[in-house]
């Protein structure tokens, strides 16, 4: 009897950790899904101002792949007993804030998907990709993983031929509030925290996240904005602060 409920108690844990994992690449999947229907709208709005068929080329095939992420988190999703996210994504909130001339907008768009949160993706998905063991969940984030690492390409490039009217000022003056937007209510929020008994399938817990994020706004998005002649010390003091305040916790 005894050996029966033993085995009973390890069935109910594996369902339960089974439906975990179909959460958790749910989960994954519609922030995908949310990736790519901002980057298929900012390849459009990247149209309407005229930027070069290169970064044009560049956002739409980012977008895509975006697509094609999703379609792979739902695949394991599925075989976790999960099911496939039906229909596209609603449509996401506006990063930029209100009152931007279309340009500057743009600009802003640029900076805050393709250089800060595709860079943020890449690391997050680098830590997920060592900690995963499960062959196929290292096998599909480390092919994610390579992806995210040139998303952020045609962001650089198109800031790189921004010209100061077309609105470095606005992106500097408005980095605290990108960063905030970007970091809290995307990555950092409680539904983004991934379950620690997920391990090997690659979930990194709030802290580490918040960890990672920060770094790597730091040392890789706001050193890279600073030498494309963006003024980040609004965006370095707003670190400071995010920083300090989780010290405190
Ligand atoms: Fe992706
Ligand atoms: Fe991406």
């Amino acid at each position: 009897m005894p050996e029966r409920s033993e085995s009973e108690g390890a069935s109910r844990l594996a369902r339960t950790l089974r439906a975990r994992a179909a959460r958790l690449w749910a989960t994954r999947g519609q922030a995908e899904r949310e990736a790519g229907v901002r980057l298929h709208r900012l390849a459009e709005r990247l149209r309407l101002v005229g930027a070069t068929d290169q970064v044009i080329g560049l956002a739409l095939a980012a977008a895509r792949d975006e697509d094609r992420h999703a379609e792979l988190c739902d695949d394991l999703g599925v075989r976790s007993g999960g099911r496939r996210s039906e229909g596209a994504a609603s449509v996401p909130e506006e990063l930029a804030p209100a009152g931007l001339r279309e340009r500057e907008r743009v600009l802003y768009d640029v900076v805050a998907l393709a250089c800060l949160q595709e860079t943020l993706s890449a690391t997050l998905l680098g830590a997920m990709v060592e900690r995963a063991t499960e062959p196929r969940a290292r096998a599909v984030l480390a092919a994610i993983q390579r992806d995210e690492a040139r998303h952020g390409r045609f962001g650089w490039l198109y800031l790189s031929r921004a010209t100061a009217d077309e609105g470095r000022d606005v992106v500097g003056m408005h980095l605290p509030f990108m960063l905030r937007r970007v970091l809290e209510e995307a990555l950092l929020r409680p539904d983004a925290t991934e379950d620690s008994a997920l391990a090997d399938l690659g979930a990194i817990d709030a802290r580490e996240r918040e960890q990672l994020c920060l770094g790597t706004a730091r040392r890789v998005v706001l050193a890279g904005l600073g030498r494309h002649g963006v003024d980040t010390s609004a965006g370095e003091r707003w670190l400071d602060l995010r920083a300090a305040l989780t010290a405190r916790r």
